[in-house]
This record gives structure tokens, C-alpha cells and sequence, in this order.
């Protein structure tokens, strides 16, 4: 993604909600990529944009290095079968009317190119590497719990080899006690096959137990990414600290952030984003250079971007901070 932007029409057609203004990343092969953020940030947004269901409004998506948008309308459609999405109501992917052969049959149709008796053997090993006897392909989605539904969902996608799958909170709505199965079927899959994930989920905690390197979004921005240690153990960005501050869960000791930061206020509006620093109306750092100038996109530690004036290698700078000194053009990698 390139300076992706993906900018709706609101309701009454007279505004313009910048869903995701402005965010530039790589997922690489086979690692999982985690986007966290309050709700409203755009994550499930970038998710659709991933997987060639929303149009970007500006910047470019490139798959394996071609332009997505610059491929003729077959090929595309090729292409797009290695990136798939699955999403939080394990329910609502599922026709109630099909048996799950036929949801599990559903996809392969669609690409087209095989036999039905060769997708029926590719559906039943699919349903098998998810963990699922084969008897389940007779029943329908309403006998089966959130969990075993979810599964169906995996196991959908894997006879089309995918590449990349964006999970947009497909743990959110299960039981405590099947997220565990669920995440590590992931991992098992994603080890076995080479599959890279996109990992959107509102809970940092689940997030940061699976996720290789951690995009921490808001309003429509990144404000960091990282490794997800050197995210959760020494974050950059207050917002970060904040997300941390507010974990209903007790974090391990050596992830409980030093300070608390209290997270007071709704996220504003993206159809009016503050200015300079989308985070100032909530940040208890802000300066007067933060409603005035954008904070650059700067690589802090090694592998470690952060977006605010005052982030240097060990967090906040609290001497730039007093100084009223952005680090900002100290660090600028453009
Ligand atoms: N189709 C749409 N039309 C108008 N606004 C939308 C549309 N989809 C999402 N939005 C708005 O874009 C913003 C980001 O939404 P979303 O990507 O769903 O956030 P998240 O997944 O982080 O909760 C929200 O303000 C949401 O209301
Ligand atoms: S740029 Fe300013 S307002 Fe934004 S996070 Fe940093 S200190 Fe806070
Ligand atoms: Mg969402």
C-alpha cells in the first residue's frame, strides 16, 4: 500500500468521511500484520482495500509488485483469488440454505476450471486440515457452534491457495474459551502453508499474541508501527501508551506501561480530522507545533515508524518535549 486513501460519501451525500487519509506499508510473505485502533479508525476499511473490495480513493495497492489497478479485468480477477477476507460473524458468510459441502464447493465454483468430483475430495481435506470430520459436510451452518462455523470459514479458502487473508476481528465474537483454538489453527495454517495474515481486531492483547509486527491506527492514520515486542514493550507514539493504559486485562509485568494515559473524549469526526496531529484533542503532550504542523511518518528505532513530533528511540522525549523542539526534521527519513 502506498498512500492509500479511501474516502466515502456520508449518508446525506454532503460530506466527505476520509475513512483512511493517508497510511504506506508492506506485508511481507508469510508474517502476520496487526491493525489495531479504536473503533471508527478505519481498519476494517484498509482490510476491504487489502482485498480488492474497496477502490482506493488515492495511492496504489500492488501485489507482488504489480499495480492492482493497472491489471486487465481476467487477470485481476486471478489475482485476487490469493487475497481473501474473513470477517467477525462467522455466521453471516455461511448460506443457511447450503449444506456445508456446497458453502465449502462455493468457492472453488466460482473460479471455476474443476471437476465436482475434485472439488468434493478438495472440500473434504480442507475440512479435515481445519480440524473438522467429514460428516460435518452433510450438516448445515445453524447445526454448528461459532467456532466450528469459523472453521468452515478457513477452510473455504484454503483450496484456492491463498496468499494473504485479512481476518477482520474473527475472534471477536467467539467464546474466551475457543479463541485460543481458533487463533492457533491460524498459526498451524499459516506455518504449513506460507499464508501471511492481516490481523484487525480492537483487542490489543489478542493482536499482540499473534501478530509479527503491529499497526496502530487512528483516525484514518497510522500513528506507529513495529515489531510487536518493541511496540508493546517500549511504544513510541502516546497513543500507543494509551491503548496499553486502557487494557482491561492485566498485561505481564514487563508490558505494563510505565505511566498510565487516560484515553478522555470520543475519537472526532473523519469527516473534519483536527489539524496537524489527528491525536492532539486527545494527547496529554500536545504542543503548540502539533496543531500547527503534520508530524512526519519517521523510522525511529530500526524496523519502528512513528508518527509525533516528539518521538526519539526510548519513547517521548521529554527534554525536546520542555524545549518545545520537535525531533521531527532531526529524524525525517524523505
Ligand atoms: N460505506 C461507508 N460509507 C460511509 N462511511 C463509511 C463507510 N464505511 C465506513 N465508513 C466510516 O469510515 C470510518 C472507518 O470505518 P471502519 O473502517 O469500519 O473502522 P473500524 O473497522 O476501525 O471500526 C468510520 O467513521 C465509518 O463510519
Ligand atoms: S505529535 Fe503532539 S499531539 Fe501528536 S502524539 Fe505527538 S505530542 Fe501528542
Ligand atoms: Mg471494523
Amino acid at each position: 500500500m502506498r498512500d492509500l486513501a479511501i474516502h466515502f460519501r456520508s449518508l446525506d451525500g454532503r460530506e466527505t468521511v476520509k475513512a483512511v487519509d493517508g497510511v504506506d506499508f508492506d506485508i511481507r510473505p508469510a508474517e502476520t500484520f496487526g491493525i489495531i485502533g479504536e473503533s471508527g479508525s478505519g481498519k476494517s476499511t484498509i482490510g476491504r482495500a487489502l482485498v480488492g473490495l474497496l477502490k482506493p480513493s488515492d495511492g496504489t495497492i500492488r501485489l507482488d509488485g504489480r499495480e492492482l489497478a493497472e491489471l486487465g479485468r481476467n487477470e485481476r480477477r486471478k489475482v485476487r483469488q490469493s487475497y481473501q477476507i474473513i470477517f467477525q460473524d462467522p455466521h453471516a458468510a455461511l448460506d443457511p440454505r447450503m449444506t456445508i459441502m456446497q458453502s465449502l464447493m462455493e468457492p472453488m465454483r466460482i473460479r471455476g476450471g474443476i471437476r465436482d468430483a475434485e472439488m468434493r475430495e478438495a472440500a473434504l481435506s480442507s475440512l479435515v486440515r481445519v480440524g473438522l470430520r467429514k460428516a460435518m459436510a452433510e450438516r448445515y451452518a445453524h447445526e454448528l457452534s461459532g467456532g466450528q462455523k469459523q472453521r468452515i470459514n478457513i477452510a473455504r479458502l484454503l483450496p484456492l491457495s491463498p496468499r494473504l487473508v485479512v481476518c477482520d476481528e474473527v475472534v471477536s465474537a467467539l467464546d474466551v474459551s475457543i479463541r485460543g483454538e481458533i487463533l492457533n489453527l491460524f498459526a498451524d495454517l499459516q506455518r504449513d502453508l506460507g499464508i501471511a495474515y492481516a490481523f484487525i481486531a480492537h483487542d490489543l492483547s489478542v493482536v499482540a499474541q499473534v501478530s509479527d509486527r503491529i499497526a496502530v491506527t487512528y483516525l484514518g492514520r497510522f500513528m506507529e508501527l513495529g515489531p510487536t515486542e518493541s511496540v508493546m514493550e517500549r511504544p513510541l507514539h502516546p497513543y500507543t501508551e494509551a491503548l496499553l493504559s486502557s487494557e482491561p486485562r492485566p498485561l505481564p509485568k514487563h508490558l505494563r506501561p510505565a505511566r498510565r494515559i487516560e484515553l478522555k473524549g470520543e475519537i472526532p469526526s473523519p469527516v473534519s480530522p483536527p489539524s496537524g496531529c489527528r491525536f492532539r484533542t486527545r494527547c496529554p503532550f500536545a504542543a503548540n507545533v502539533c496543531a500547527a504542523t503534520v508530524p512526519s511518518w519517521r523510522e525511529v528505532r530500526k524496523d519502528h515508524f512513528a508518527a509525533c513530533h516528539f518521538a526519539g528511540p526510548d519513547g517521548l522525549d521529554h527534554a525536546a518535549h520542555a524545549a518545545g523542539q520537535p525531533r521531527t526534521d532531526e529524524w525525517r527519513i524523505e
